[in-house]
C-alpha cells in the first residue's frame, strides 16, 4: 500500500476527515438523547419567547460545576438544526427549530417517546452485537444480545413494553392525522375495520372517532392489549396474528410488515386475505409503510429509509422492502392488485386487493 500520498494529500485529508466523522456519528444521536433528558426542548418553549444561555443554564436541572458545558452541548445542537439563535439586545438567544418542536414533551405529534426507546441501552446493546450475529445462526442481533426475541422480551420486560408502546403510539398520533386529513375516502363504505398488531389502540382510535359508523377492533399481543378497554365502537383483542386474524371488511397494517421477513410476510397476509375474504366478502388491506427508494446518493431521506432498514435488521427480522419486493410479497400470498399513495413523508399508504 503506497502510503506517500503527495500531490494527493487533500483528497487522503478528506477521506481521514470522512472516517472521523462516521465514526463519531453517535455523538448527534447522544446529544440529542441527553438534551430530551434535560428537558431542553420544553425549557424553551415554556419560556415563550428565545432564551440566553444564562436563562437556559439557571433553568435546567443541572450541577452548577456543568453550566460551563451547556454551552459546547446547543453548539452542536445548533450545528445540527435542533436549536437556532436571534440576537435579542445584545445577546444571542436560543429558539426551537421545526425539529425541536417535534421533541416538545407537550407537543401532541412528539417524536421524543419514539427517541427515547431507539437510544434506550435495551436496543442500543444489540449494536455492538452487530457483527457477532454475522457468525452466528441467531434470527436477530437483539436475540444474540438479550438471548430470546424483541417481541418475547417486551412480553417480560414492562420497560421495554411500555417504551416501545409509546415510540408506537407517538407515531400513530402522526400517521393518524395526515391519514384522516389527506385519506379519508379510503376508509369510507367500510363497516368494520381490525389493526393488525394496533398496539394500544393510537392510530384506530382516531379513525374510530372519525368514523363513528365503523367498528374497529384493535388486535395484538395479549401483554399489549391486556389492560386496555374499548368504548362504542372500538374494542381490543388479544391473540397472535400468525394463528389467525379476526375477519372485517378491512385491515389496517401499520409498521407491521417491515418486522418480518418475506417467509414471515407471507404468512401473515395469508391470514389477512382469509380475514377479508371470509364470508364471500371482498375487503382489501391498508398498509403504512416504508417503499424503499432505489436511487443512490446521499441525501438525507434515502439515509434514513437505509437506517431504518438495518434498524428492522437489528432488532426485528424484518426489512424495509422497494416497490417490486412489495408486489411480489402480495402477489405470493395471492392478492391481486394494489394502489401506492405516498402520503407520509418517508412512508405511503398501500391499499392491497384480494
Ligand atoms: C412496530 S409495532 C406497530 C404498532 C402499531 N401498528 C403502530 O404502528 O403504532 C408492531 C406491533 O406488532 C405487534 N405484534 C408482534 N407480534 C405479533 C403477533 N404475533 N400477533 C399480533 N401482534 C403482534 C407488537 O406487539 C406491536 O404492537
Amino acid at each position: 500500500m503506497n502510503l506517500i500520498y503527495g500531490e494527493h494529500d487533500n483528497e487522503l485529508l478528506q477521506a481521514h476527515a470522512h472516517v472521523w466523522n462516521h465514526i463519531l456519528n453517535f455523538i448527534n444521536s447522544m446529544s440529542l438523547k441527553c438534551a430530551i433528558q434535560l428537558g431542553i426542548p420544553d425549557i424553551i418553549n415554556k419560556h415563550g419567547k428565545p432564551m440566553t444561555l444564562n436563562e437556559l443554564v439557571t433553568a435546567l436541572p443541572i450541577h452548577p460545576t456543568k453550566s460551563q458545558c451547556i454551552y459546547r452541548l446547543m453548539r452542536i445542537l445548533l450545528h445540527s438544526g435542533f436549536f437556532s439563535l436571534k440576537i435579542i439586545g445584545q445577546e444571542e438567544a436560543y429558539v426551537l427549530t421545526r425539529a425541536s418542536q417535534l421533541l416538545v414533551e407537550d407537543n401532541p405529534l412528539s417524536v421524543k417517546p419514539f427517541l427515547l426507546a431507539v437510544l434506550d441501552p435495551i436496543l442500543t446493546t444489540p449494536w455492538h452485537h452487530l457483527s457477532t450475529w454475522f457468525q452466528n445462526d441467531d434470527p436477530t442481533p437483539f436475540a444474540t444480545a438479550h438471548g430470546m426475541t424483541c417481541w418475547d422480551y417486551a412480553g417480560h420486560e414492562p420497560k421495554l413494553n411500555h417504551l416501545f408502546n409509546e415510540a408506537m403510539a407517538s407515531d400513530a398520533r402522526l400517521a393518524a392525522s395526515v391519514v384522516i386529513r389527506k385519506c379519508k375516502d379510503v376508509f369510507e363504505g367500510l363497516n368494520t375495520l381490525v389493526d393488525v398488531g394496533g398496539g394500544t389502540g393510537t392510530m384506530a382510535k382516531a379513525v374510530a372517532k372519525e368514523f363513528p359508523q365503523l367498528e374497529c377492533t384493535v388486535y395484538d399481543l395479549t401483554h399489549v392489549v391486556a389492560d386496555l378497554k374499548g368504548d362504542s365502537n372500538l374494542k381490543y383483542v388479544g391473540g397472535d396474528m400468525f394463528e389467525a386474524i379476526p375477519p372485517a371488511d378491512a385491515l389496517l397494517l401499520k409498521s407491521i410488515l417491515h418486522d418480518w421477513n418475506d417467509e414471515e410476510c407471507v404468512k401473515i397476509l395469508k391470514k389477512c386475505k382469509d380475514a377479508i375474504t371470509s364470508n364471500g366478502k371482498v375487503g382489501k388491506m391498508i398498509i403504512i409503510d416504508m417503499i424503499r427508494d432505489n436511487k443512490k446518493g446521499d441525501d438525507e431521506p434515502i439515509e434514513t429509509q437505509l437506517f431504518f432498514d438495518m434498524l428492522m435488521m437489528v432488532l426485528v427480522t424484518g426489512k424495509e422492502r422497494d416497490e417490486k419486493e412489495w408486489a411480489k410479497l402480495f402477489q405470493e400470498a395471492g392478492f391481486s392488485d394494489y394502489k401506492i399513495t405516498p402520503i407520509l413523508g418517508l412512508r405511503s399508504l398501500i391499499q392491497v386487493y384480494p
